[in-house]
């Protein structure tokens, strides 16, 4: 195993804003060609590599969804209760994916109040009505058109307002996405159910999954062809547990995240984890030094996050003085598993020109907060700041007062009460700055641009020749350039 390298001297206290790199002589035709796929794990890569953070104001379902169809990844938070979390997983895993394995499904006598609350409630437009509950055999559907006929009748049965069985065009379970395509086409809808023999649903299709499974063939999938999804976990109290419902909701990747992760308390519990699910993907994180990366790598852990104190929510450098500067932390990591484990550098990203430093010193993919947490798909509402006039949404850390608070009062107020934790993160506002997929195109417009600038063809490939020889590409600082550089 080779030794782990000592740092360079240019990254000794450094951060985002202390470089920039040599331009190259650029080798790149059309700038949109160029492919940034990069490991997130031993075993999944994105074509984008961009994590949505696991924290309560970023990453819920639909930012996870969101982030999975545009080629990036995220996790969900663990700031709820087990069973939430796992619906979560559930709900995204039913999004988009070429076969939806679990539609939902009511029985034809239920009302028609109960139909729409339960299009509601899921955030979907159409319902397979089944025969009798839980019979699973197709009686109809019912749309959310259907149910503006019905207003007014919300008591009545919804079997009145479906499309019975005997209308409906179906297909059998091993349908190709061709056929099914070409079929809604030729018979004009937008639903498909597949059904077998005995007329028990086995899936459906959509035709607006099927238009935009072509329209973004770089989404994160899994092997179904259904988004990728994942979600974090603790190492104390009820993680097994909550690692347990999150794989057998589907989770394709789990977190372990812990504030401090190189400690004995996540070598037990990496362990645990390891020996019960044996082909889950596990990241583990944070760490900032290249003991830690080499700690988790040596447990086994099949990507490392990297870094304590750099993000916008985070109060522990201020707080309890413990930190390492965010490039020397990834710079740290990444000589200590020298390309063995992915690395994704987590907070302190400002601009999107540090997710191509962070790369080129050595992380594969990036974990973003705040850069993600204004937008559209972020949970929370948009507000505006009264004394600017100007449209915000809140982020806060996951130990901010605000964060710790709900999630003691949801388990059980007396909790708040008897339960006084030190606080290590702090709530801000964020600019609303609309969709996210916006958001995500600028970022990927930028590292193409610095792939071209660092005269590569590929992020791969400019990640490898910059990291093997940083002193070589990268530039430090003085206050002057910095000034120069980033002051407008
Ligand atoms: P950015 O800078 O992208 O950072 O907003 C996101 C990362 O911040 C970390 N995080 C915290 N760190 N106290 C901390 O010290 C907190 O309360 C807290 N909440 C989030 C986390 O690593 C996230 O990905």
């Amino acid at each position: 195993m080779p030794k782990s390298k000592k740092i360079e001297q240019i990254f000794e206290g450094a951060t985002y804003g202390d470089f920039l790199f040599r331009p190259q002589f650029s080798v790149v035709k059309s700038r949109r060609d160029v492919d940034l796929t990069m490991p997130l794990t031993r075993n999944i890569r994105l074509n984008v590599p961009i994590v949505g953070a696991n924290m309560d104001t970023v990453t819920r379902e639909k930012m996870m969804k969101t982030l999975s169809l545009e080629g990036c990844f995220g996790f969900l938070d663990r700031n709820c209760s087990i069973v939430e979390q796992a619906a979560r997983v559930k709900h995204v895993k039913r999004q988009h994916s070429f076969v939806i394995e679990n539609p939902i499904m009511i029985p034809r006598k239920n009302t028609v109040a109960d139909a729409g609350k339960i299009l509601e409630s899921q955030n979907i437009s159409t319902l397979l009505v089944e025969e009798g509950p839980g019979s699973g055999t197709l009686a109809g559907i019912l749309t959310h058109r259907d149910l503006l006929a019905a207003q007014g009748k919300e008591s009545e049965p919804l079997e009145r307002f479906m499309t019975p069985f005997r209308k409906l065009v179906t297909a059998s379970p091993n349908i190709s996405m061709n056929n099914a395509e070409n079929m809604m086409l030729e018979e004009r809808i937008e639903k498909l159910p597949l059904i077998n023999k005995n007329r028990k649903i086995t899936g459906l299709i959509t035709m607006r999954d099927l238009r935009l499974a072509k329209q973004k063939p770089y989404s994160t999938k899994d092997k179904k062809g259904r988004l990728m999804v994942g979600a974090a976990i603790g190492a104390a109290g009820d993680y097994m547990e909550r690692a347990d419902a999150l794989v057998s909701a589907g989770v394709d990747c789990v977190l372990m995240d812990v504030a401090h992760s190189h400690s004995d308390i996540v070598k037990v519990a990496v362990k645990k984890f390891k020996s019960k699910f044996k082909s889950m993907d596990l990241i583990c994180g944070n760490v900032a030094t290249k003991e830690g990366a080499k700690f988790l790598m040596d447990l086994g852990a099949d990507g490392i996050k990297v870094g304590i104190g750099p993000g916008r929510g985070c109060r522990t450098r201020l707080e309890v003085g413990a930190g390492v500067p965010q490039l020397q932390a990834v710079r740290e990591a990444y000589l200590a598993v020298q390309g063995r484990v992915p690395i994704i550098a987590d907070g302190g990203v400002g601009n999107d020109k540090d997710i191509a430093l962070a790369i080129l010193s050595g992380a594969s993919t990036v974990m973003l907060g705040s850069m993600l947490s204004g937008t559209d798909e972020s949970p929370g509402i948009v507000i505006e700041d009264p004394s600017t006039r100007r449209k915000v949404k809140m982020y806060r850390g996951m130990t901010s007062a605000e964060a710790v608070i709900d999630n003691f009062l949801k388990r059980d107020p007396e909790d708040v009460l008897t339960n006084s934790q030190a606080q290590e993160g702090q709530s801000v506002t964020v600019p609303y700055v609309g969709s996210v997929t916006d958001v995500i195109k600028r970022i990927k417009d930028h590292l193409r641009s610095a792939v071209s600038y660092a005269g590569e063809k590929d992020l791969y490939g400019a990640h490898k020749k910059v990291s093997s020889n940083p002193a070589d590409y990268f530039i430090r600082l003085s206050d002057a350039s910095r000034k120069e550089s980033f002051e407008r």
